[in-house]
């Protein structure tokens, strides 16, 4: 086994993904590229092999059980453990999604991905993270899965459109996460959610105001955390997000 730390970015074609994977990779990591579609995930490795990054692709649906064993298996061979996980593939579901015109399979779809998806890879990977050293998960969630924003006086302005959809996924996904940190309480896997604030990528119709690089540091800082770092918290750029 070397001793190179190594990590799986979910989504890591394009967008935040790809940076978290160039950030981690230009710390000397090697990163496995989770990408569902081979030209896109082959296009991003030799993109991030020529800017040195030690960069290999990872077919990756993470809704298609079969998909995410067979990458558990991929790791296993390459690397015979998993320091970080970074769950960062998502989807909107598009955009409107007022509750009361909802469309209920969009609902199930974003919840699919972005939070069954989750779970699905986590467990697939757990039996890798247990044989690193310092293991880590880092859980991409959203300032708009934050009730307290959601429910603020300035919620309006601070949480994003009205999402029936997309903004729960993500509060599902933070509540999910602290059930992993509850039940893997006496291991050292350190278990975050990160918020990388608002990015322009293709997820927003690179609406976002940020750059997918600085989108990305937060989930970098979180995946590379030392010992002793935090567990079960919620983080952007500025410090701790509300639950
Ligand atoms: N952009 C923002 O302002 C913002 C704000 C808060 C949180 N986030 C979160 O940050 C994460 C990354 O978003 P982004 O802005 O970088 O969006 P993006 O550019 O649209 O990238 C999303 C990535 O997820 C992948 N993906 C989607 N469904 C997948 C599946 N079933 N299996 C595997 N990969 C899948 C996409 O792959 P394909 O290329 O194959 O579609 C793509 O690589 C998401 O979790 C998002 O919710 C983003």
């Amino acid at each position: 086994m070397s001793d190179k730390k190594i990590a799986l970015v979910t989504g890591a074609n394009k967008g935040i993904g790809y940076e978290i994977a160039a950030g981690l990779g230009a710390l000397g990591w090697s990163v496995g590229v989770g990408a569902r579609d081979q030209a896109r995930r082959d296009a991003a490795v030799a993109r991030l092999r020529d800017a040195g990054v030690d960069a290999f692709g990872v077919p990756l649906d993470v809704t298609d059980d079969g998909s995410v064993a067979a990458a558990a298996d991929l790791i296993a061979e390459r690397a015979g453990r998993l320091d970080s996980l970074v769950n960062n593939a998502g989807i909107t579901g598009g955009w409107a999604q007022q509750p009361t015109s909802a469309d209920l399979t969009v609902i199930r779809t974003v919840v699919e991905t972005n939070v069954i998806g989750v779970i699905r890879v986590t467990n697939a990977m757990l039996p890798l993270l247990r044989r690193s050293a310092a293991p880590r998960i880092v859980n991409m969630s959203s300032g708009v899965g934050s009730l307290t924003r959601q429910s603020g006086p300035d919620g309006a302005t601070t949480t994003g459109p009205v999402a029936v959809a997309y903004a729960p996924s993500k509060s599902f996904l933070n509540a999910v996460t602290l059930q992993y940190v509850r039940e893997l309480a006496d291991t050292n896997i350190l278990i975050n959610c990160a918020c990388p604030g608002f990015v322009a990528t293709d997820l927003n119709g690179f609406r976002g105001v940020r750059t997918p690089q600085q989108g990305a540091a937060t989930a970098i800082r979180l995946a590379t955390l030392p010992d002793g770092g935090p567990t079960g918290g919620f983080f952007e750029d500025a410090g701790v997000v509300p639950w």
